[in-house]
């Protein structure tokens, strides 16, 4: 059947964005509508979805008719979003995310200034000995015994990397930022649940600041600190929290699930963890087929129309709201989601979206594509003969409207046969 494309609007959504199904068949069934439709998101949130490569990347270039400052979101500034609705707080946060321009440059600039590629490189050696301490616990592990993988590696690894790189030192906050960033993230619990994290999280932060003003040390929370005294007025203390948390959060949910989305990719492709373990291959190549695979984020939120806008033959009204399916985006081809996890075809991932792209290209990147690498080779180097616990269809997908990936990752380190 073919779609008017023309005729389609947010009065009329074409799907529900259900956190319980799978992110590309969802895909696939919206990609049917054209690469742009209206969707309804948890609470019956209106939004216009861009679901294909070219729409994402027109979404995320520096379009002139779309803002990511949440001021221009319609619904919102009318008071129509519930408070605890999903995400709001990070999509409402004063940080470089949610702003335009000038106000974009300045924040951004701040943290990068503090974040150097140099800074990034010389914390390898300490992203080395934080991956193998972690693998050093795993080691307990008896032949035939199943381990989460993602509890026990992915998880801890990029959170005590972030964590160390802003001098959240001390296991207890760290405990309790993750305990308040998971309740944020998650669909399963009440929006004032949702509230009370956000608040918790602000305290261990606002905390970490005091700490820092009190006796700085040579890390990231420090070196902020010093640009918001330095330069009076350059950054507000409720920037520098949202900062922190932008950072802190992006830092680690998404590469917990890069790292296990692409050992789940290695372990049912055997043939090209062969060709990585002898190698073949490099581990860098294979970060980046596995964030084509499965990008870590399933949906980005959001962006905004300034005006009326006609985006890939659907017109946006002023004040409503792009979200840009990630995942799908990242595979689609010709209005289909074909999943190739493929390490010597870079043609699929050289100029892949899973940081997004244009003004707001992920800051972290270069942590991440690091960190992920340091992380699998040192893995596999340990346990070379790992295989999943379960058959591939038992893996049981996040429950999220946000994040694309695994529950958990059981796998046996040591099989028994070996
Ligand atoms: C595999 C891991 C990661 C993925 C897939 C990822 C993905 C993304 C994406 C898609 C964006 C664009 C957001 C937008 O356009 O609105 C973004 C922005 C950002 N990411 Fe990441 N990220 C990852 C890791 C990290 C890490 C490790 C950090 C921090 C250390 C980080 C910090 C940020 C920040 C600060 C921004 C905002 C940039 C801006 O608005 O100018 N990310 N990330």
């Amino acid at each position: 059947m073919r779609i008017d494309r023309s005729t389609l609007s947010l009065d009329q959504p074409v799907s529900s964005l259900d956190p319980n199904r799978g992110t590309h068949e969802e895909a696939a069934e919206w990609l049917r509508h054209g690469p742009v439709v209206p969707v309804a998101l948890p609470d019956d949130v209106r939004a216009w979805a861009a679901m294909s490569a070219e729409a994402a990347q027109t979404v995320l270039d520096a379009h002139p008719d779309l803002s990511s400052d949440p001021r221009h979101w319609g619904a919102y500034t009318r008071g129509e979003i519930p408070a605890g609705w999903p995400l709001l707080n990070l999509i409402v946060g004063e940080s470089m995310l949610n702003a335009d321009g000038m106000d974009h440059r300045r924040l951004r600039r701040l943290v990068s200034h503090a974040f150097t590629p140099r800074r990034i490189d010389a914390f390898a050696p300490r992203i080395r000995e934080i991956t193998r301490e972690l693998l050093d616990d795993l080691e307990s592990a008896k032949p035939g015994d199943v381990t989460d993988l993602k509890e026990g590696f992915a998880y801890p690894l990029p959170l005590l990397i972030i964590c160390e790189l802003f001098g959240l030192t001390d296991p207890d906050q760290q405990r309790r930022l993750r305990g308040h960033f998971r309740t944020m993230l998650s669909v399963e619990v009440s929006g004032a649940e949702r509230q009370a994290a956000a608040v918790g999280q602000r305290k261990v932060l606002a905390r970490l600041v005091a700490d820092r003003r009190e006796a700085p040390l040579g890390d990231l929370t420090s070196a902020l600190i010093e640009a918001l005294d330095d330069e009076a007025g350059r950054l507000t203390e409720k920037e520098l929290i949202d900062t922190l948390e932008i950072i802190l959060l992006a830092g680690h949910e998404t590469t917990v699930n890069s790292l296990t989305s692409t050992v789940h990719a290695l372990l049912t492709h055997p043939d090209q963890l062969r060709a990585l373990l002898g190698g073949e291959l490099d581990w860098p190549a294979a970060v980046e087929a596995g964030l084509h695979w499965n990008a870590p984020l399933r949906n980005l939120f959001m962006r905004y129309a300034l005006r009326d806008t006609v985006l890939h033959g659907v017109t946006v009204r002023r004040g409503e709201p792009i979200v840009v399916g990630l995942a799908a985006a990242n595979r689609e081809q010709r209005g289909t989601v074909p999943a190739r996890f493929d390490i010597r075809d870079s043609r699929l991932y050289d100029r892949q979206l899973a940081f997004g792209a244009g003004p707001h290209f992920c800051l972290g990147a270069p942590l991440a594509r690091l960190e992920s690498a340091i992380g699998l080779s040192q893995l596999f180097a340990r346990f070379p003969a790992m295989r999943l616990a379960v058959p591939e269809s038992e893996l049981v997908p996040v429950i999220s409207t946000a994040i694309n990936g695994l529950d958990a990752l059981p796998v046996v380190l040591r099989p028994a046969s070996v």
